[in-house]
């Protein structure tokens, strides 16, 4: 079995988009303030806010897991924990950076890895009690860990519960893309984020075709006071959890290339395109047990560890699941038909 250049492990795996690499070297021209004040950096906050509404502001960072961690920490006051699902990346996959930054998770068990109003109405329990962490944001991610949607209602509705206690939502927008992709296009964006009563985003960059950098992006629009007080600390959570970017103006950089033409969206649209063709390639493969088609770009099919290990000779992918044999397929925005016949036909082999 020949080797796949481009993997089905993860988005993170794929190379930046040519685009992106022109911005770079295109930003390299000549001196710019640092830290965010640069021209670039200026011009995106706007793009940005274009995109998400008036009074939407944005702060670069390197990376996710700091985007989550430094955003979250603006956001919790003395005391304040953070209600989440079990499967999300803050809590499995952040090696408890959000822990070492002082914020107690609070995680509830999730079968398809989202949260629900009656979730909130369970950590609303504690509020007021001076002896527990007030659970005063909830985080959600979107398209979830599982692979799952939320739908701009069901968003809605937990905002709705989480507004009603007085909490903040906060979205880990890792694969927004994605999301935005799947829910329609760049017209969908705003039903499912400020619209739906999200208060503060983490927007992914890097699995969507950049080299690096996410953006915390807070909507204090919504006019809740607490998310006013998250923008004033931005700078400084920022700072403290090691994300502040000097060179800024090339992580705008890259963002601004992603926007022009709603590019990130394309691209979204591109890595849930192949996951659908991989599915579409696979389904009749009984044993794998995918049964409904992907809603962004990943599939969770049950492979036993013998015929993993062969198909890992195609291409390298992640156990997800070792207790049900589930592992984890990814597409990413350069994923080509071609790979997904060559990988798909190497899933026949080994699994028939
Ligand atoms: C849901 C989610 N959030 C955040 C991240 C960001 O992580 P990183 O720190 O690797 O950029 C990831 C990356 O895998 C992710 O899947």
């Amino acid at each position: 079995m020949s080797r796949l250049e481009r993997s089905f492990a993860s988005d993170n795996f794929a190379g930046a988009h040519p685009k992106v690499l022109g911005a770079l070297i295109e930003a390299n021209s000549g001196h710019a303030l640092a830290y965010g004040d640069d021209p670039i950096s200026l011009e995106v906050y706007a793009r940005i806010e274009d995109l998400f509404g008036a009074g939407t502001r944005t702060f670069f960072v390197f990376g996710g897991t700091g985007g989550n961690v430094a955003m979250l920490s603006s956001l919790a006051g003395p005391g304040d924990c953070v209600v989440c699902t079990e499967w999300s990346h803050i809590h499995v996959d952040e090696t408890a950076a959000p822990e070492r930054a002082g914020l107690k998770l609070l995680t509830r068990p999730s079968a398809d890895g989202k949260l629900t109003p009656a979730d909130i109405a369970a950590a609303a329990h504690w509020l007021g009690s001076q002896h527990h962490a007030q659970p005063r944001i909830v985080s959600i991610t979107q398209p979830t860990e599982l692979g799952t949607l939320y739908s701009p209602e069901e968003i809605g509705a937990v905002c709705e519960a989480a507004h009603r206690h007085g909490m903040l939502v906060h979205m880990d927008g890792a694969r927004i893309a994605n999301a935005t992709a799947a829910l329609g296009g760049i017209g969908s964006l705003r039903s499912f984020t400020t619209d739906a009563g999200i208060d503060a985003l983490t927007f992914g960059g890097t699995k969507n075709g950049i080299v690096y950098g996410e953006a915390m992006v807070y909507f204090p629009q919504s006019g809740n006071p607490t998310i006013e007080r998250g923008v004033r600390y931005a700078p400084w959570a920022r700072k403290a959890t090691t994300q502040l970017p000097s060179k800024a103006r090339f992580v705008a950089a890259q963002f601004r290339a992603l926007l022009e033409g709603d590019l990130w969206v394309e691209l979204g649209g591109r890595a849930n395109a192949g996951a659908a063709a991989l599915f579409d390639a696979v389904r009749d493969i009984a044993s794998l047990a995918l049964t409904t088609p992907p809603a962004v770009n990943s599939l969770y099919p049950v492979v036993p560890d013998e015929a993993a290990e062969e198909l890992r000779k195609t291409s390298f992918f992640w156990p997800w699941d070792p207790a049900t044999q589930r592992v984890r397929w990814m597409t990413s925005w350069d994923t080509t038909p071609d790979d997904v016949e060559i990988f798909a036909g190497a899933v026949r082999t080994c699994m028939e």
